[in-house]
């Protein structure tokens, strides 16, 4: 196998090398105002406790309501609502989430409301932030979760096909799991 020289600058891949998990990150403020934004610099860091950590900015509204209340939650993005996820930005706050149609309902164990047209959640209290080059990471502790009850009814080998997580790819680019197998 041959290799060539390839970009460092995320930005020029081409494939991109480290696709990401798109989700919405769905908050409030102190005057229980919902927001929600898309975001695909997310993984885990930490399995006790169960900790996870995405890349935002500082000015974004995403951010300063985690500050302001300390709790977030994670919503899984699926191929039936991808192109209105990649639209949202479109708008921002309240007119955000009308011109989208994403359903907010009260999340179980944060102050952080869920988007109920996803089919998983995870509901996060802030650990901490770190600003790291020109990112602002944002670590949460995993205090519960949820999934379409339908998903966990269907046998394994078609749950990741039904969750149908869309992935980053590129600007313009995006992929979907919908094929797992089995490693021995
Ligand atoms: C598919 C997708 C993935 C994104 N991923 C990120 C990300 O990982 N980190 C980030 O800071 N912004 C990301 N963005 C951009 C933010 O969603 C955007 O800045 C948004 O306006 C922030 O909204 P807010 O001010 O309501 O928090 C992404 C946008 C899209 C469409």
């Amino acid at each position: 196998m041959n290799k060539i020289f390839y970009p460092i600058d995320k930005r020029q891949w081409s494939p991109s090398l480290i696709p990401g998990p798109v989700v919405l990150i769905s908050t409030a403020n102190k005057s229980k105002e919902p927001n929600v934004a898309p975001k695909s610099w997310i993984s885990m860091v930490s399995f006790e406790p169960p900790i996870l950590m995405f890349s935002g900015s500082k000015e974004n509204t995403t951010e300063n309501n985690i500050i302001e209340t300390g709790c977030f939650a994670v919503n899984l993005v699926d191929s039936s609502i991808a192109d209105t996820v990649f639209r949202c930005l479109n708008w921002h706050g309240r007119e955000r989430i009308e011109k989208c149609g994403f359903e907010l309902v009260p999340g179980s164990a944060v102050d952080a409301p869920l988007v109920d047209n996803c089919r998983a959640h995870l509901e996060c209290r802030l650990t901490e932030t770190k600003e790291v080059g020109s990112g602002y990471v944002i670590f949460g502790q995993i205090v519960a979760a949820s999934i379409w009850d339908e998903i966990m009814k269907a046998e394994l080998g078609r749950r990741y096909k039904m969750l149908d997580q869309v992935m980053f790819l590129e600007d313009g680019v995006r992929g979907r799991i919908d094929t797992s197998v089995k490693t021995d």
